[in-house]
């Protein structure tokens, strides 16, 4: 049988891992997958010092359309995301209009239509009783725990009905956990929302999990009790670049202004455990603002991250020893099986989408370079191994 094209390479599954194969495409779908040459009239060879990934996926990113274009929109997010080998994103509900509303999720669904790349999207909670209805639109909920831009927060009585109603929808549902009765006065961000605030509020969530049987997502864990939280409930959980790069020593300033805020070089560390045992989403909590609005004096809390997720997987490969299995498990693989969407694997039945990450070389991260809106990344002048290949 002739396949419409064939890719061959050292293809990563995160269940078979790494090997040398051809990929059989028919129809936009993975067909075959063989050691053995498959026939074709278009077959792409890919260099040896080449990984091709399942196709990453972001399940947490801040495309700020509508109400917030000055900062983003689809098509320069998506835009982002292709540069940093992204090519499936799950967008946040936090806009100057909260998207809580059927009505609302549409709109998004249409101005979307621009974006270059999958765009899904959350619903936040408002009105319970429109929570059922948006289930047809949403890929699944977002919970607040605590004011952040957008001040989308849930008290615990109400996120506990909430739960209960998306339990019943079968979409899962992802947590920020901070707990704001543990807000400090501190004049410093990290000490304003301190690590306690983070392991409280994932506690609560977790037991919120548990008592409503909901399909629940700990966003950005950022220390190692939270951590260790998260574990000792089996909850699956997303980690940043940003949290895993950086710590409170290394980097300062309003640019690094994020929540939950940079930790400890310890927390940094911890949370590569999570990376190299692959139990967690590589999510960037891609939240652009402008430059301007970051040196204001009162900067807004975030920062892009679209742009160079796969320099940072290749930082992840090199610099940290994360197995190449282990790095598709949290760039794409939990993400389609938590969100229940296509992708994942490099196997049989699977879309035919993929990233490659090049081992040679290195790259030097500038802000000149990002196609985010918002023109700057905490990483520039930073220099990555390896490059992103484009086809
Ligand atoms: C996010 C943003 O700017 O939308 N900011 C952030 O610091 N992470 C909001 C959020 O998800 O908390
Ligand atoms: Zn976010």
């Amino acid at each position: 049988m002739d396949y419409d094209r064939v890719i061959h390479g050292r293809i990563v599954d995160p269940v078979t891992s790494v090997q040398e194969a051809y990929v059989g495409i028919n129809g936009g779908i993975i067909r075959k997958v063989s050691g053995k040459e498959l026939r074709s009239p278009d077959i792409t060879t890919i260099l040896q010092d080449h990984y091709i990934f399942p196709a990453f996926i972001d399940p947490h990113v801040h495309l700020r359309e509508p109400g917030w274009e000055h900062k983003e929109d689809f098509l320069t997010g998506s835009e982002a995301a292709l540069n940093g080998g992204v090519h499936t994103v799950l967008d946040m509900p936090n806009l100057p209009e909260p998207v809580t509303t059927p009505e609302r999720l549409l709109r998004k669904v249409a101005l979307a239509r621009k974006a270059k790349v999958d765009v899904r999207h959350f619903a936040g909670v408002g009105n319970i009783d429109l929570i059922r209805e948006n289930a047809r639109l949403a890929v699944g909920y977002k919970i607040y725990t605590a004011k952040s831009t957008g001040g989308m927060m849930l008290d615990r009585e109400n996120a506990e009905k909430a739960c209960r109603i998306i339990a019943a929808t079968g979409k899962p549902v992802t947590f920020h956990c901070e707990d704001e009765a543990l807000f400090t006065q501190s004049e410093f961000h990290g000490d304003a929302r301190p690590p306690e605030s983070e392991v409280s509020a994932i506690v609560k969530a977790a037991d919120l999990i548990r008592k409503t049987h909901v399909n629940g997502n700990i966003a950005h864990v950022s220390t190692k009790e939270g951590l260790a939280a998260v574990r000792e409930s089996n909850l699956m959980h997303e980690i940043t670049p940003h949290h895993l790069y950086f710590n409170r020593e290394s980097a300062a300033g309003p640019l690094f202004k994020v929540n939950p805020p940079l930790r400890s070089r310890a927390d940094s560390a911890a949370l590569v455990d999570s990376v190299r045992r692959g139990e967690c989403m590589l999510a960037t909590d891609h939240a652009p603002h402008t430059m301007a609005e970051k040196l204001s004096s009162d900067p807004p809390s975030g920062m892009p991250g679209l742009d160079t997720y796969g320099n940072f997987v290749l930082w992840l490969l090199r610099a940290k020893y994360v197995s190449p299995a282990a790095a598709a498990k949290i760039t794409s693989y939990n993400a389609a099986r938590f969100f229940s969407i296509a992708g994942g694997r490099i196997a049989e039945g699977f879309p035919a989408k993929f990233t490659i990450l090049g081992t040679e070389g290195e790259t030097v991260i500038r802000n000149g370079d990002m196609k985010t809106k918002c023109g700057w990344t905490p990483f520039d002048g930073v220099t990555f191994p390896g490059k992103i290949i484009r086809l």
